[in-house]
C-alpha cells in the first residue's frame, strides 16, 4: 500500500506571525484530505507552526537537520532538538542546500541515518541538473543519487522514508517536468530502491514529485503511477493554492 503524501516546502519564507495566519488559513481547507498533509518551515517558525496545526490533519517538518547529535557546530540544529519540538518530518538534500551550501550525496546520507535514527520521517531529495539531463546522464544520476543516500539505511528504516524526485531545472521556474517526465524520473527512483531492498519495498515507498507542481497542473502529475505525492515550493506559500494540490489527490 502506497501512502500519498503532498508536502509544503516554505523555504526562506514566513515569520512566525506569518506561520500562524496561514496555517490558520490551511486548516478548513485541507481537512479531510485524502493523503498526508506536511508543512516544512523554517526553524524559527517550528514552534509557531506547531502550535497552529494543533487538532489539524497538518503535520509539520523542517527543512534540514544536521548529522551530529551535538556539539561545536554554529548555525546546526540536531535530530533530538527537532524531535523535542514535536517536528516529525524533515526534508533533507534539498537541491538548494546542494547547490549554495554545498551539500553532497555523503552529507545528504549522514543527515538521512541521523533523521531516521532519531525516528523523523525523512523526506529525500534527488534530481538531475539541465546539462545531466541534456547529457543523457539523467536515470544513471537519479539511480546513483537514491543509492548513495539510501546507504546504510535499514529496510525497516526505510518505512520512514519518502523520495522526492525534484528535477533542478524545474525548481522555481515555473517550468513544470511532464508529467510523463515526472512518472520516468520517480520510476528510476523506485529501480533503484529496488535494486537496494527489493520489489516489495520499492512497491511501497512514497516518491514524490517537485518542481513547479501547481493547481494547474498537480492532478495530471499526481494520476501518474510512479508519482505518490509532491514536494511543494512556491504554491505551497498561498493557502487555496495548496489546498488544491492536497485535494487533487483522490
Ligand atoms: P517550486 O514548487 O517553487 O518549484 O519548488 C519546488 C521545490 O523545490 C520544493 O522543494
Amino acid at each position: 500500500m502506497r501512502n500519498y503524501v503532498i508536502a509544503g516546502n516554505w523555504k526562506m519564507n514566513k515569520t512566525p506571525a506569518e506561520t500562524t495566519a496561514l496555517i490558520n488559513e490551511m486548516k478548513p481547507l485541507v481537512a479531510g484530505a485524502a493523503c498526508d498533509v506536511v508543512l516544512c518551515v523554517p526553524y524559527v517558525d517550528i514552534a509557531a507552526a506547531i502550535e497552529a496545526a494543533k487538532g489539524s490533519n497538518i503535520k509539520i517538518g523542517a527543512e534540514n537537520v544536521h548529522f551530529k547529535a551535538n556539539g561545536a557546530y554554529t548555525g546546526e540544529v540536531s535530530a533530538e532538538m527537532l524531535t523535542a519540538c514535536g517536528v516529525e518530518y524533515v526534508v533533507i538534500g534539498h537541491s538548494e542546500r546542494r547547490q549554495y551550501f554545498g551539500e553532497t550525496d555523503q552529507t545528504v546520507n549522514l543527515r538521512t541515518l541521523a533523521a531516521l535514527n532519531a525516528g523523523l520521517k525523512a523526506i529525500v531529495c534527488v534530481g538531475e541538473t539541465l546539462e545531466q539531463r541534456e547529457l543523457g546522464y539523467t536515470e544513471t544520476l537519479l539511480k546513483y543519487q537514491t543509492k548513495m543516500v539510501l546507504t546504510n539505511v535499514t529496510a525497516e528504516q526505510l518505512k520512514n522514508v519518502i523520495i522526492a524526485y525534484e528535477p533542478v531545472w524545474a525548481i522555481g521556474t515555473g517550468v513544470t517536468a511532464t508529467a510523463e517526465q515526472a512518472d520516468e524520473g520517480n520510476g528510476y527512483v523506485r529501480a533503484a530502491v529496488a535494486e537496494m531492498f527489493g520489489a516489495e519495498a520499492a512497491e511501497n515507498i512514497t516518491v514524490q514529485y517537485g518542481g513547479s507542481m501547481n493547481p494547474k497542473n498537480a492532478e495530471e502529475l499526481l494520476a501518474k503511477e510512479n508519482v505518490d505525492g509532491g514536494l511543494i515550493g512556491g504554491a505551497s506559500l498561498k493557502a487555496e493554492d495548496f489546498s488544491i494540490i492536497v485535494k487533487a489527490v483522490k
